[in-house]
């Protein structure tokens, strides 16, 4: 109780819309975070799939040293750095994109790709009336005025409608339903190659190939949201590239910068041409410390081998979940996703559980109330895939006992 106390006290200026867990974390090690009681947690969050490398990784602690040493930390976009102009260049290349824009956070570079898209529909002369976007069931997009209005979660969004008008969502499972939309009301199709916040959930290559057919005959712009997703966690750099499609924009954030503030949108030059200067900016986009800290994220990221590595132990850590599956058929209902990017459905509400492991030294985060989200950093060795699935299963039979107690 005194903990407890003592925290909220601590926490008495913080506004209230997170609901952090008690623990005061002070270093972080790999994928390991050491909290001031010096109690070491296996953070399989990565920070909500962001510290991509792990706590600390040399590379990143490196390039802050350099940029920070540089004493350029910031010069606004007025004028010319080199970090974000050779950034650009290999985002460029590795994407098979054309143009980037920096921004500083997910839901910012879900905004920019929403302005840049109409700015694209209206290329041929005037056409007002093609604004409308087209979103996914299960869709999260960000907390923005526009991100919220293409994101499915009511509660999320009623509190503060009227959102951005013209969003139309439809169901991946059904994507015959594309062609009840009116095409000359829409501008853009934004999904996510693989649904984070939504629960886990890939988006069948077909059906990306569907829409891309769609949104090609009809002139609208296809935007991928790899904010979540992208950067090698699926063991690919970017997660679309299995489906061959090629997005006319493509937003990233979270892992970009290894934990700095940084979200880019890719586009096409088709794309990027509609879009002048004045049209959209922002004071902290593609900053020189930020930047230079991306590229060494990136360098470190876009190895063929690096991203074998990937898969080898996402299908190491899928083999650890198969066999829990089976130990605990009734609780687990179903494993998904890719690389180091999983869901474990639970036939059960994930809270006591995500709490159990937390006790165990496990941090996990949900995705939706009955899925457990699996992100450790794409760094995580073997024996620590090991241990966490311990620990995991561990939690799973804590609370199977409190269960059979409650019944
Ligand atoms: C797919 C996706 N898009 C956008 C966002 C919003 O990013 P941010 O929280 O940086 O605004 C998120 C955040 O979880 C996300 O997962």
């Amino acid at each position: 109780m005194a903990t407890l106390t003592t925290t909220h006290q601590a926490r008495a200026h913080l506004l209230g819309v997170y609901a952090p867990t008690p623990h005061l974390f002070v270093r972080g090690e790999g994928t390991w975070l050491i909290d001031d009681t010096g109690r070491r947690f296996l953070d399989f969050t990565s920070g909500i799939a962001v510290t991509a490398l792990g706590h600390g990784h040399p590379a990143v602690r490196r390039a802050l040293d350099e940029a920070a040493e540089s004493g350029l930390i910031h010069t606004s976009n007025l004028f010319r750095t080199d970090p974000a102009e050779a950034l650009a260049r290999e985002l460029a290349e590795h994407s098979g994109l054309d143009r980037v824009f920096f921004c500083n956070s997910g839901g910012e570079a879900v905004e920019a790709s929403l302005k840049f898209a109409r700015r694209w529909a209206r290329r041929d002369g005037d056409a007002p009336e093609r604004f409308g976007v087209v979103a996914l069931k299960g869709a999260f997009h960000g907390r923005l005025f526009g991100s919220l209005a293409v994101t499915d979660r009511p509660r999320y969004r009623e509190p503060f409608e009227p959102l951005m008008p013209g969003a139309v969502f439809i169901d991946a499972a059904d994507p015959d339903a594309l062609e009840k939309v009116d095409p000359s009301t829409i501008a853009a199709l934004i999904a996510e190659p693989i649904q984070g916040e939504g629960g886990v959930r890939p988006l069948p290559d077909e059906v990306l190939r569907r829409f891309r057919q769609w949104t090609t005959r009809h002139g609208v712009a296809l935007i991928l949201d790899e904010i979540q997703c992208g950067l090698g966690r699926t063991g690919t750099l970017l997660a679309h590239e299995p489906s061959g499609v090629r997005p006319d924009i493509l937003t990233l954030a979270k892992p970009l910068a290894g934990g700095l503030p940084m979200g880019a949108v890719l586009m096409t030059e088709e794309v990027a041409a509609s879009v002048h200067p004045g049209d959209h900016g922002t004071t902290f986009g593609g900053g020189p410390l930020v930047a230079a800290v991306a590229r060494a994220v990136l360098s470190e990221i876009a190895t063929p081998a690096f991203l074998a590595e990937v898969r080898r132990k996402g299908d190491l850590l899928t083999e650890h979940l198969e066999g829990i599956r089976l130990r605990h058929p009734d609780r687990i209902l179903e494993i998904r996703g890719r690389g180091l990017m999983r869901g474990v459905r639970l036939s059960t509400p994930i809270a006591p559980v995500v709490e159990a492991a937390q006790e165990a030294g496990l941090l996990l985060v949900g995705a939706g109330p009955d899925v457990i989200r699996l992100l450790p950093p794409l760094t995580v060795s073997d024996d620590e895939i090991g241990e966490a699935m311990d620990r995991l299963e561990g939690a799973l039979q804590a609370t199977e006992t409190s269960r059979a107690v409650a019944s």
